[in-house]
């Protein structure tokens, strides 16, 4: 009897902790820390879905996403809170030097490759904002993904090369392949971190960093989170063979753009709120909506969770 009965009392005394289940687009280089976390580091229990940041509203605890897909559901979503960044990747922008682009101001009337609506297509409006283009000026083109050689037809590297399109900019690996596809000496490369990078982050909502229990398990998660992201910075060859398979992409190229990638912990101070105030403003104009204000934004950023999971 006594086993059974201190079996029970053990059982009894445990908070119930449900599977966390993290969306995620499980084709971005980006949100493999997950999948590797699971795996290595996270004690408990956890699951990627198909998704997003927006899968928090169809039962998904938490959800990675660019701060531009985080700050488009903010706004009909209040609860949804920013506690972690998980990367930020400097996207490219690669053009076809036989388009006769030299510098920024030469990209006005050219067809660019982009996703419109995502990160991608901020970072290109902004990149060439900085050099006094507005939208209208340049035409931008939707295509298909390529993460690894050989590419389709209809997709980005290929149009570069067959100067379906004159350039095209967007998150990696489709840059480098576009960069090999029409050969390092033939191309120009532009970048600018402080004006555009994609700061990759996990998002959760009020009412679960409310709940206890939740809450707690969302702080360890963070905690082995951010431990797995040593291993991404500093033993980048440990993790190439996960994240290659996870994302269908090839060492060789990931090796490349592996560089592109900072990986975490973010900063989320003021430098943050001041990054998403600049996004949001453009944002709300392309999508004809009010700007969120200031003190909005700095309650979408909750720096609480990582803060406890410091004291783990
Ligand atoms: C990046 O953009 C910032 C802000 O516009 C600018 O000050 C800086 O010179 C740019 N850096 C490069 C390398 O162009
Ligand atoms: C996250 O990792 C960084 C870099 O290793 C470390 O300085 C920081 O203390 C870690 N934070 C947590 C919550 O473990």
């Amino acid at each position: 009897m006594r086993p059974i009965l201190a079996l029970g009392l053990a059982a009894a005394a445990l908070p119930t902790a449900t599977a966390l289940k993290v969306g995620a687009n499980d084709a971005w280089i980006e949100h493999t820390p997950f999948g590797y976390s699971h795996k290595n580091f996270y004690k408990g229990d956890a699951s990627i879905i198909s998704g997003g940041v927006a899968s928090l509203a169809s039962g998904a605890e938490l959800g990675g996403n660019a701060e531009t897909q985080g700050l488009k559901q903010y706004v009909t979503h209040k609860n949804y809170r920013l506690i972690y960044i998980v990367v930020e990747a400097t996207y490219r922008l690669v053009a076809n030097k036989a388009s006769g682009i030299k510098t920024l101001a030469d990209f006005k009337g050219k067809k660019i490759g982009t996703f419109s609506g995502s990160s991608a297509q901020v970072f290109v409006d902004t990149l060439l904002g900085s050099a006094g283009l507005e939208r209208g000026q340049y035409s931008t083109v939707s295509g298909g993904m390529c993460m690894r050689a050989p590419c389709g037809a209809n997709t980005f590297p290929s149009q570069l090369k067959s100067k379906a399109i004159d350039a095209f900019g967007c998150w990696e690996t489709a840059v480098e392949l576009g960069i090999e596809a029409v050969g390092e000496e033939n191309v120009v490369v532009f970048k600018n971190a402080s004006l555009y990078r994609e700061i990759y982050s996990l998002y959760a909502t009020t009412e679960n960093l409310k709940n206890a229990n939740t809450r707690k398990q969302i702080v360890q998660y963070v905690k082995a989170l951010n431990d797995t992201l040593d291993v991404f910075r500093n033993d980048p060859e440990k993790v190439y063979p996960f994240v290659a398979k996870e994302c269908g992409v090839d060492i060789p190229v990931l090796r490349k753009v592996w560089p592109e990638h900072k990986w975490g912990p973010g900063d989320m101070g003021e430098g943050l709120i001041d990054f998403l105030e600049r996004e949001d403003k453009y944002l709300a104009k392309v999508d004809k909506r009010k700007e969120a204000t200031r003190e909005e934004l700095k309650r979408f950023v909750d720096t609480s969770v990582y803060e406890e999971a410091l004291k783990l």
